[in-house]
């Protein structure tokens, strides 16, 4: 494959077959893809239509039945699982769809964590920036189930921004917030992304983003079609 040099992420013909006992369910078809660096990318698509298959497969969480994955000239299924678990903690950061907070950390040492792969070294000034910015500032010393869903989601972006990742997966990062939530995220997002070119990568409802984008990618019947 030819990578060319503002590509950072791309993904060939891939394929998602979920195998149980007795169903087999596909997921993806021969699904094509490029992100270019300093890109914001969204992933639309109906319930079940495999936004989140697809987000974890390129972010490396998962891997495909067939196709590969690029992260500049690295292919995903040429390394092995220490070296791609270390290309994700250097270069990606990931908001779930369930959030994922830790249960037994608080908060701080939630959002701290990324940092644990880097000798626990991260910008402290950025760090209050970024909870000072999510509206968290009070609730960093509280446990995970002392807080609200939406509280739970902005704690998990602030996780994911702290060592300013290259990409940001984010699946439905502002599924569970208000409308003024929802806009101070895209607004950092777009900061971020100004500021230090961070790729996105969203699966999202959201249409405020959608003029910042630089493809939107829609998926239907395992298929993709790029606008
Ligand atoms: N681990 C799994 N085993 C079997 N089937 C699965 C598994 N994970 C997902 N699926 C199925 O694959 C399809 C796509 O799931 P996926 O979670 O990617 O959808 P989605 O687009 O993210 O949906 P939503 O908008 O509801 O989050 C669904 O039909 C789901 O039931
Ligand atoms: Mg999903």
């Amino acid at each position: 494959m030819i990578i060319t040099e503002d590509i950072l992420l791309s993904c060939e013909n891939i394929s998602k077959t979920y195998e149980s006992s007795r169903i087999r369910t596909k997921v993806l078809k021969q699904v094509n893809a490029k992100f270019k660096k300093g890109s914001i990318n969204l992933i639309y698509g109906k319930s079940g239509s495999g936004k989140t298959t697809l987000l974890n497969i390129l972010a490396g969480l998962d891997k495909a039945s067939q196709g590969n994955v690029y992260y500049l000239e690295k292919r995903y299924g040429s390394m092995s699982d220490s070296d791609l678990a270390k290309l994700r903690g250097i270069n990606f950061g990931f908001v779930f769809q369930a959030y994922h907070l830790i249960p037994r950390i608080n908060i701080e040492e939630n959002i701290l964590c990324p940092s644990y792969v880097n000798g626990n070294k991260y910008d402290k000034e950025y760090y209050q920036f970024l909870i000072k910015v999510l509206g968290i500032e009070m609730l960093v010393k509280k446990m995970p189930y002392e807080l609200s869903g939406g509280e739970q989601q902005r704690a998990a972006i602030a996780r994911a921004m702290l060592l300013k990742p290259k990409i940001i997966f984010a699946d439905e990062p502002t599924g569970n917030l208000d409308t003024e939530n929802t806009k101070t995220i895209t607004e950092l997002f777009q900061k971020l992304n100004e500021e230090y070119k961070t790729t996105f990568i969203i699966v999202t409802h959201e249409e405020n983003l959608i003029e910042h984008c630089e493809q939107v990618i829609r998926l239907r019947d395992g298929e993709i079609v790029i606008e």
